[in-house]
């Protein structure tokens, strides 16, 4: 058997088509596009090819945005300024701050995302949110997990009543896929280094999450036949080669459907981030009242 391939750019595509509908329809009642406001600091190559695409998204799309590149040396106060100032700007529905930030600076990394107005919290990190979500209630998730979701949707693969596994416990995808399946009423496994007999639970599982960030972690014989298996790692084995968690050539064998990688879910992160930005436009606008033009 060969699995259907659930490729990245079809669901993006489709999920920016909606954020730019949802944004024209936010425009039309409150007279202003969503904004997206992304702060780097430093000069990681792999940052600013993210914020670059970010910048190019908001282009696509519409959306107000502005880039706010701070030098190496910026101070945990300089940056923690620069929130305050877009927490207060209007023309800013969200806020991103990329991640990793700079060594001197990465030890403040909590006290700076928690700096960011959570109903501008657009990569859904700060605590407020993350509670929220734990509780199961409307709140701005995390993109990569977000988009999962969506994908899922969109592909018409339900997740209600069904056993899912994810591997790899992070606070910015394990755990948030983890809550958002569950509030989806599926019965989740969450897996990580020590789980005993991984290989059996997995082997249960109708839908099969890896993020564990290890090259083809997860092969044909840890996948039930006609399971769906997203594949979330992006690892660099070589200076040009790049693979998933998940050891493509076999498990496709085994799978109903699977994410490719590079190619997949990688994807759906921006196109996601794009959404939130109208969701966290139109929370701000609830909490303001309606003041509709
Ligand atoms: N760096 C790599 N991925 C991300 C992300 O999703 N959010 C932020 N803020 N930084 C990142």
């Amino acid at each position: 058997m060969t699995a259907r391939l659930l490729e990245g750019k079809v669901f993006a595509a489709k999920i920016k088509e909606e954020a730019k509908r949802e944004a024209e329809e936010f425009a039309e009642a409150y007279g202003r596009m969503p904004g997206l406001a992304v702060i780097i600091v430093g000069e990681d190559p792999a940052s600013q090819v993210y914020v670059r695409n970010k910048e190019k998204a908001c282009e696509e799309l519409g959306f107000i945005s502005k880039q706010i590149q701070l030098p190496e040396t910026a101070t945990k106060e300089e940056l923690l300024a620069r929130i305050d100032a877009l927490n207060r700007d209007e023309e800013i529905s969200g806020i991103l701050c990329q991640l990793p930030l700079p060594e001197a600076i990465a030890p403040y990394e909590s006290e700076i995302l928690e700096r960011i107005d959570p109903l501008k919290d657009v990569d859904g990190f700060h605590p407020v949110n993350v509670g929220l979500l734990v509780m199961g209630k409307k709140a701005l998730s995390p993109c990569t997990p977000a988009g999962c979701m969506k994908m899922l949707e969109l592909s018409g693969i339900p997740v209600d009543g069904k056993r899912v596994a994810v591997i790899g416990r992070s606070n910015i995808v394990g755990k948030p896929m983890f809550h958002l399946l569950l509030a989806g009423h599926a019965t989740v496994t969450l897996c990580h280094s020590h789980t005993e007999n991984l290989k059996e639970i997995c082997r249960e599982a109708d839908i099969l999450v890896a993020a564990v960030g290890k090259p083809h972690f997860v092969t044909a014989d840890m996948v039930k036949p006609g399971a769906t298996v997203i594949d979330v790692g992006i690892n660099r084995i070589a200076p040009k080669k790049l693979v998933g968690d998940v050891d493509f050539e076999s498990v496709k064998e085994v799978a109903g459907a699977i994410t490719p990688v590079p190619g997949g879910v990688g994807l759906l992160t921006i196109a996601t981030l794009m959404m939130n930005t109208v969701e966290a436009a139109r929370l701000q606008q609830e909490k303001q009242g309606e003041t509709r033009i």
